[in-house]
């Protein structure tokens, strides 16, 4: 895990390694002003000097031999120290943040990347919301923790180390008491954040459902309130956001002991370092005034060093699960890949399918049984079935928005899995049933079909698929803005701008998925007439609830669970088959073929 996010430090690698860099001189600084300190107090008072003078004060006293003057030159040190270490600290502080929001950056444009490659299968794995959740919360988390890491990691323990260092040479027997309590600290520590850290998971998890409500509510809240389901959804997110507070609280209240805890043994030791020492000093036995107030001091960083080592291991704790899912994201392989030396080259728009069968989970129901059919070039081939027959599964297959479980699907002769990827969906164009606009303009909407596509091809896709009319008539034509998900258009209008997309790709095979549902019975038949005269060669497939939407094909496929239940022309048919006669009757007696 650790492994697949850091390949998203790239360029902040430098920044990445200079903040500890930067922090270990701000410590050092922290652990030297006390013992700079203690040296001057000796100046002020003799009485207190140790038998042996050190480095520093042999040059102070080469310099000046004024008390005075020593008092001056000793705080002019202590005085750059203290500026050195604001300056390290300011600028590990900048270090860090840049660090860790280019990591954070880089890291959910790789994420974003990778799901742009998913495969509806792939997609059909992570829900929306999930996904949503991982490149928003879960990066911020990771983001924190980074720089959290980055800042404290090193600098914390180095801190720890320096701090015994120097108590241990000014007093050996004294320094024992911090290394116990900060044993007993770092025991209590672990303690609370053990207690701590499965409540943060679980407010994590909480999260996911949290986003989860939030989006779908949102992304239906037409129909929340065509139902006056409002006070139900709130009181979902309600419930939702109960569970978070629930969960953070849990939490909180074991992190909230930390810093009591912490205080207290603090206080402690100082009590016991002013015991010992002053006990050791009225006694006369090596200890001065100057090395106990510098002990005091070194007390204090030692034991913070301690808690903050531990807030960062639990901040690293909480953050796991992020990284984790985050992981889990830039890990996912898409299920469809191109082979090698894939072909680019389509003889034709025929397509074959060598007895298929289909599911969409490993082992799961069987979707689509020993699907046998052979469907030439410039053929048009109607499908017909009961809702949930698995057309939509069937067609979805020649595109390979998923892989065939069993069998082989052929398109010019050439099984789709040797085609590449993008060349084929290229060739192979489909309008898909749930089908959805972007927000901009009906122009750039049609430019995903083809983004070369002149003013001329676009304009023509347009007539064929009877979108001509309520363009120009809209005011401003091909630059009107079509709103979020395509919201300024009604429903059939919105089919016919996806209709005009798919044609604009010029492709050997077209499928149109139920597109002409919310279209009405004479602009459907038109759009049929003018694909016949426009593009005779190509293939098309035309899955339709209306009878009247597939009589005229060359045949018709009647799909029944996920079986061919038969296929023929429409007198062929209307003779052999007892769903298709059904069916055709139903809608003539009905005298009604709108619905
Ligand atoms: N992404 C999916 N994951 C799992 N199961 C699915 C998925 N999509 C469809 N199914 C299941 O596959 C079966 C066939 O669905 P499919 O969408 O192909 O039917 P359909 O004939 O197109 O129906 P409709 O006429 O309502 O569009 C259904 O039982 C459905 O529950
Ligand atoms: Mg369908």
């Amino acid at each position: 895990m650790v492994k697949t996010l850091a390949k998203s430090i790239r360029e902040y690698t430098g920044k990445t390694v200079a903040t500890p860099m930067v922090m270990i001189g701000e410590a050092a600084m922290e652990i030297f002003i006390p013992y700079v300190m203690s040296l001057l107090l000796t100046v002020i008072d003799p009485s207190d000097a140790s038998e042996h003078s050190a480095w520093l004060q042999v040059l102070v006293e080469r310099i000046t031999s004024t008390q005075i003057g020593q008092v001056a030159l000793y705080g002019f040190i202590m005085f750059l120290m203290a500026c050195l270490s604001l300056l390290f600290g300011v600028l590990g502080g900048k270090l860090a943040s840049e660090a860790s929001a280019g990591f954070v950056a880089n890291l959910r444009n790789d994420m974003y990347a990778n799901i742009q490659n998913f495969s509806f299968a792939n997609i059909d794995k992570f829900s929306t919301s999930s996904l949503i959740t991982r490149l928003t919360t879960d990066a911020s988390n990771v983001q924190m923790c980074f720089q959290m890491m980055i800042r404290m990691l090193i600098r914390s323990p180095m801190l720890f180390l320096f701090a015994s260092i120097m108590s241990f040479s000014i007093a050996p027997d004294i320094a024992w008491i911090f290394i116990l309590a900060a044993a007993v600290m770092a025991l209590g520590v672990v303690f609370i954040i053990s207690r701590a850290t499965p409540n943060f998971k679980r407010m994590f998890e909480r999260y996911d459902g949290l986003n989860r409500v939030a989006q779908e509510d949102l992304v239906g809240i037409r129909v929340v309130k065509s139902y006056v389901r409002e006070d139900h959804e709130i009181e979902k997110y309600r419930d939702a956001t109960r569970q978070v507070y629930h969960y953070s609280i849990k939490a909180e209240k074991w992190l909230t002991a930390m810093t009591p805890v912490v205080q207290g043994i603090i206080y402690i030791v100082m009590i016991l370092v002013l015991g010992f020492g002053g006990s050791r000093i009225i006694n006369n036995t090596g200890l001065t005034v100057p090395e106990l107030t510098a002990l005091l001091s070194y007390s204090t960083q030692i034991l913070s060093g301690i808690m903050m080592v531990a807030m960062v291991l639990n901040f690293f704790a909480m953050s796991k699960n992020s990284a984790d899912r985050i992981a889990e994201i830039l890990e996912e392989k898409s299920t469809l890949t191109n082979g090698e030396n894939p072909v680019t080259e389509m003889k034709d728009g025929s397509i074959d399918f060598n007895n298929v069968s289909f599911s969409y989970k490993k082992d799961g129901e069987v979707i689509l049984d020993n699907i046998d059919l052979h469907i030439a070039s410039g053929e048009t081939i109607g499908v017909i079935g009961a809702t949930g027959s698995a057309k939509s599964t069937l067609v979805s297959l020649i595109p390979r928005l998923y892989d065939v479980a069993e069998g082989s699907v052929k398109v010019g002769g050439v099984d789709v899995r040797d085609y590449d990827l993008k060349y084929l969906r290229d060739n192979v164009s489909m309008v898909l049933q749930k089908n959805v606009l972007f927000s901009g303009s009906i122009k750039e909407n049609l430019k995903w079909g083809n983004e070369f596509a002149t003013d001329e091809e676009i304009e023509s896709a347009a007539v064929a698929a009877q979108a001509k009319e309520f363009i120009d008539s809209n005011g401003r034509g091909y630059d009107y803005d079509l709103g979020q998900g395509g919201v300024n258009v009604s429903g059939g209008q919105k089919q016919r701008l996806c209709i005009a997309r798919a044609l604009l790709k010029h492709p050997k095979i077209l499928i149109f998925d139920d597109s002409t549902s919310a279209v009405d019975t004479r602009t459907d038949a038109l759009i049929r007439q003018s694909l016949k005269e426009q593009s005779p060669e190509v293939t098309k497939i035309i899955i339709a609830q209306r009878i009247a939407s597939v009589q005229d094909a060359d045949k018709i496929l009647v799909l029944d669970n996920g079986k061919v239940s038969a296929f023929g022309s429409h007198e062929e048919l209307l003779r052999t088959s007892e769903i298709y006669r059904e069916v055709a009757e139903s809608q003539m007696k009905g005298g009604d073929d709108n619905g």
